[in-house]
Parts: C-alpha cells; sequence; structure tokens
C-alpha cells in the first residue's frame, strides 16, 4: 500500500499506510518534523546574537496592527525578521496584519515577540498556527506571554479592561481539533500533557500587582478565556451558551498556543484585553467590528506595553534558571 494511503476492508476497519501514521486524518497531522522546526531556529540564531528569555505574542490588541508606539516596535536593539523571510513559517494572511517576528530587549531582557500571529480562519491548521511557539522555546524562551483581543461575556467586564487568564475552554478541542494531533515526537513533549495548571499561579499573582502599579486599578479581573475558530463574530445563541459553561471572554486564538507552550514545558501567563462587550440581547441593534478591537488596542498600547515590560523584568528575576 503507498504512503499515506488509507483502505476500508470489508469488515469496516480501515488500514493505514507504511509510514505507521494515520493518513485519513492527514489534514490534523503536524506536518513540520522535529528537525524542521530545528531547522527554523538554526536559522534564526545565525540572524539573532542573543537568545530570547521571554516569547510574546502580541495580538490584535497589542500592536498587531500598526508599528509606532507598539510593545514590539519599542525594542531596543530591535532586529526584525519577517515571516516570509523564515524558512517553514506561515505567511500572515490578516489584511493589516504585519507578520514579522521581533527580536530585542526590554528593560535589558533579551525578548522575541511574533508582531501578529496565525489564526485558524485563515485556512491554518492549529499545528501551523502554533508552531512558531516551538520555535521560540528552541531559541531559548522558556516562558510565554500570549495576549489577545477578546469579546467581554462577564457583565462585569467593560471595554478597556484587562482578564488575566487563569483557564480556558478548549472547544475546538472538544470537537476533535487539537494541535497536538497526530503522532507525538516526545522531544517536544509527552502524549497526554496536562492542562489544569496551565496557566502559572506565581505569575497571576505578580500580574494583579503590576497591574495597579502600572494604572489599571479597577479594570483588571481573573477569568475564564474561549476560542473558536472564527472569523464570524458569535451569535447571540451562542454567546449565551459560553457564558453558561464558564466563559467570560471569546476569541479566536491562544488557546493552541497555550497547549503547545505547557507540551513543551513553558510557562505561560495569558490575558484578554476587552475591545467589546458580546452581545446577549435580541433586542440590542450594535453590532461587533474588527475597527473597534484595533481602536481599543491603541487607546490602552501604552499602559499594556508598560504592564508586559513589567512582568517581563519580573520573570527575568524570579524565573530564569
Ligand atoms: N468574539 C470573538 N473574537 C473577538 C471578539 C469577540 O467578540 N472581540 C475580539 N475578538
Amino acid at each position: 500500500m503507498a504512503k499515506n494511503q488509507v483502505e476500508f476492508n470489508g469488515n469496516g476497519n480501515v488500514s493505514f499506510g507504511e509510514n505507521g501514521s494515520n493518513g485519513y486524518f492527514s489534514e490534523q497531522e503536524n506536518k513540520y518534523t522535529y528537525e524542521s522546526v530545528v531547522a527554523t531556529a538554526e536559522f534564526l540564531k545565525k540572524l539573532v546574537p542573543f537568545s530570547p528569555v521571554v516569547g510574546i505574542i502580541c495580538g490584535s490588541g497589542m500592536g498587531a496592527y500598526w508599528n509606532k508606539g507598539s510593545l514590539a516596535d519599542s525594542l531596543q536593539d530591535k532586529i526584525v525578521i519577517p515571516y516570509e523571510d523564515i524558512p517553514n513559517f506561515p505567511r500572515s494572511t490578516v489584511k493589516g496584519h504585519a507578520g514579522a517576528l521581533v527580536f530585542g530587549y526590554l528593560s535589558n531582557v533579551p525578548v522575541v515577540c511574533m508582531k501578529g500571529r496565525f489564526h485558524y480562519y485563515e485556512g491554518y491548521p492549529l499545528w501551523k498556527c502554533a508552531m512558531p511557539v516551538r520555535v521560540m522555546k528552541l531559541l531559548g524562551a522558556n516562558h510565554l506571554i500570549a495576549t489577545n483581543a477578546a469579546g467581554g461575556l462577564n457583565p462585569n467586564f467593560r471595554v478597556g479592561d484587562v482578564m488575566l487568564v487563569k483557564d480556558h475552554i478548549n472547544l475546538m478541542g472538544f470537537a476533535g481539533n487539537n494541535p497536538l494531533q497526530g503522532p507525538n515526537d516526545e522531544r517536544f513533549g509527552p502524549r497526554f500533557p496536562p492542562m489544569n495548571q496551565a496557566y502559572d499561579k506565581d505569575l497571576i499573582k505578580e500580574a494583579k500587582n503590576i497591574a495597579k502599579e502600572v494604572g489599571l486599578g479597577d479594570n483588571i479581573h481573573e477569568g475564564v478565556y474561549t476560542c473558536l475558530g472564527g472569523p464570524n463574530f458569535e451569535t447571540v445563541a451562542e454567546l449565551n451558551m459560553l457564558k453558561m459553561l464558564g466563559a467570560d471572554t471569546v476569541g479566536m486564538s491562544t488557546v493552541h498556543e497555550v497547549i503547545t507552550a505547557i507540551h513543551c514545558n513553558m510557562t505561560v501567563l495569558a490575558f484578554s484585553l476587552i475591545t467589546n462587550e458580546c452581545i446577549t440581547d435580541y433586542e440590542c441593534r450594535d453590532n461587533p467590528n474588527h475597527e473597534e478591537v484595533i481602536d481599543v488596542g491603541k487607546m490602552r498600547e501604552n499602559v499594556l506595553g508598560k504592564f508586559v515590560q513589567r512582568i517581563v523584568e519580573h520573570i527575568a528575576k524570579t524565573k530564569n534558571e
């Protein structure tokens, strides 16, 4: 039988191709070998004379759409490497979304920022969306800060508030879609990684203190994030269902990146910038829209930049082994 070929025999069983992997689910299998991710990291190591301690994913609320003033833009000794110049990397397809790895120093701590991320709605499988996290890890980053723009489901949340993610609901995982699907390579991590302590409790605690210090005051919360595939915003019935499930924010990213980071033994801090209040009432005539996502991100740029900077300082002081 040819490689990857699937055959159904008379009694309903499926036999697999000679490579030992399940060809039937081939689209969901990770096509990046360990060696190909190492090759990407080695390519980057030749261009960057330092090893990042922290990887930061800058999403729609954190400067993925603009340059001046964004966190990635403010790094010292910056080295910008567009995604299209990086072997094996996906390309950003979101109009206006910057696509570059930005290396540099934040308060003298070496970091790497993903300026713009990859989404399932772009047509990329989850393992492809999350591959840069493995590259960050191979470059030396043992810590991930994942940021996202999200709709607020919790009625106490207001536009411009920040929610530290204490847990997530992997809804796409419920439907059998997971970035770790397919044969597992133990060099990245274990077959069955636990997720009950995905979000580092010490970092959440410190981030709450830092939030007060940088002026987020009462605008800081802690809660549960959930990710849908997008690209459409949710229906009223869907949002009410998510609320009942216990989600406080909803977005289109982060969960698969965090799963991949935990799999390769990184510590994770994630937060949502609330860019809109989710509409859970049929009488409401407003529509969520992407422009407000970007506008709120810009409005919060300074305070969130300081917030992340202080968290990075804390990680370097306390967790850098
Ligand atoms: N839903 C999904 N993703 C989002 C939202 C939302 O309301 N706001 C920002 N990203």
